[in-house]
């Protein structure tokens, strides 16, 4: 398929490829220790493949850990069930139940066995977002955006925008679909990525996999029996889309004080895919101190975050970003501006392109389509009054025509009354202008 980009590939050597023992893991003894030990104590006995499955490590792996714990007389072997290559059954002990709860002390993660901080950043290198965006051409931008109608001047400008996989501002009017478009392009970001289910930096954890952005690919089948390292999971190119929700805490490593773990930044989370800001200047934060906040993102490709400790850890920040903003770009931060190099308006529709977008939703919407209707609406809601067209309009007036035909029990039309209701509903009256 045009556009499709292929996930790194695992070799035999390098962060993907399958351990074969415990050092292969890169994290400290210390760690998975504690892990086994956390493990164990959650289920109280357990066999030694599902140890294997919740660490998301090979069996021998496993079994070498499990090992060391039986050496500090921390695990016991309950039994087997004596089959041609045997399963054994784990319980935990006393002292291993006091060192369980040290751990859990430290913290509560209990899950995947952590990758390092180095592998994770190789891997992001690896499978680069600017991989998959270098192979959008103008075709695919086109079939995407097919069900929109979209001035070419847009298709020119953000086609080699995507294709560049360097920061875009959508910015123009309200309703005239920066966020539809943006949501439409979203999918033109193929392939797949392995994203670790929790990485471990300076001691500390981070859980990087976040099911509400990373999408399993193949439904995630997979388990101490995959062909590589299980700890990374197989998604699909995250797509992290915030609104007006977005504050600096979430663009921050989030510390729980309970589970003493570490959430990733919503950046981290949207490394290899992309990050869309939408709605940029309604957020709760003041516009500066957010785009202060991504001036160095933005920049330098790299990302420094805290950890709990004061520690500021260096995270590579690979993702295409796109905001979008009904903000005047000429009141925003030239600093800001000059670290996005493609800024696309998205214009008000023409108005031929208002008829076909009014065409098409009166058909999507069972209301059929009069040429004297739509010419009596253009005159006394937009002429006459020296309203601009908006691509959002066609859709909400004929919605209120649909309902109001509906709550009457009439057929829907585009008639005289029906037009002077919906848009007395809609448009608000302008101190000075009037709709007479
Ligand atoms: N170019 C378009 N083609 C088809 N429908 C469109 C287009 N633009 C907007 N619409 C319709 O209008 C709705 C509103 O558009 P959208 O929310 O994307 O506007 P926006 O520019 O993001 O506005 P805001 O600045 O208020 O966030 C869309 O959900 C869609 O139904
Ligand atoms: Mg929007």
């Amino acid at each position: 398929m045009r556009g499709q980009s292929e996930s790194v590939s695992i070799t035999s050597s390098g962060p993907l490829s399958k351990p074969l023992a415990v050092d292969d893991l890169g994290v400290s003894k210390g760690l998975l220790v504690d892990l086994v030990l956390k493990v164990l104590y959650s289920e109280g006995e357990m066999d030694g493949p599902d140890i294997a499955d919740r660490m998301r490590v090979p069996l021998p792996v496993a079994v070498d850990l499990l090992d060391m714990l039986r050496k500090e007389k921390l695990c016991t072997v309950l039994g087997s069930d004596r089959g041609v290559v045997p399963i054994y059954r784990y319980g935990i002990t006393e002292a291993g139940i006091d060192r369980a709860r040290e751990a859990l002390a430290r913290n509560e993660y209990v899950g995947p066995v952590p990758v390092s901080l180095e592998s994770y950043l190789e891997i992001v290198k690896r499978q680069s977002v600017g991989m998959a965006c270098s192979v959008i051409k103008r075709e695919d931008l086109e079939r995407a955006l097919d069900e929109l109608v979209v001035s070419p001047s847009v298709i020119n400008q953000l086609g080699p925008a995507l294709n560049s996989g360097q920061p875009i501002l959508l910015y123009g009017a309200p309703g005239n679909g920066k966020t539809y478009v943006a949501q439409n392009i979203v999918n033109l970001v193929l392939g797949s990525i392995f994203v670790p289910y929790a990485c471990e930096v300076e001691g500390q954890l981070i859980k990087v996999f976040d099911t509400e952005y990373h999408q399993l690919v193949d439904g995630g089948v997979e388990g101490r029996d995959v062909d590589r390292d299980a700890r990374w999971a197989l998604c699909k190119r995250p797509v992290v889309m915030v609104g007006g929700e977005l504050t600096l805490m979430s663009l921050g490593l989030v510390f729980d004080p309970i589970s003493k773990c570490h959430e990733a930044s919503l950046q981290m989370k949207a490394n290899g895919g992309i990050f869309f800001i939408d709605d940029f200047g309604r957020q709760l934060l003041l516009p500066e101190e957010l785009l202060n906040r991504w001036i160095v993102p933005l920049e330098g490709q790299v990302d420094y975050l805290a950890l709990h400790t004061g520690k500021q850890i260096q995270i590579p920040f690979d993702a295409l970003v796109i905001f979008s903003t009904n903000l005047d770009p000429g009141t925003l931060d030239e600093a800001f501006l000059r670290r996005i190099p493609h800024k696309v308006m998205i214009p008000n529709p023409t108005l031929y392109e208002y008829y076909l977008l009014f065409e098409r939703v009166c058909a999507s919407k069972g209301v059929p389509f009069e040429k004297e209707g739509f010419s009596y609406l253009v005159d006394s809601y937009y002429r006459k009054v020296d309203r601009p067209l908006r691509a959002c309009h066609p859709r909400d007036l004929v919605e209120q025509i649909a309902t109001i035909a509906r709550y009457n029990e009439e057929e829907p039309a585009l008639s005289k009354e029906y037009i002077d209701q919906a848009c007395a509903n809609y448009f608000v009256q302008r101190p000075g202008g009037g709709f007479d």
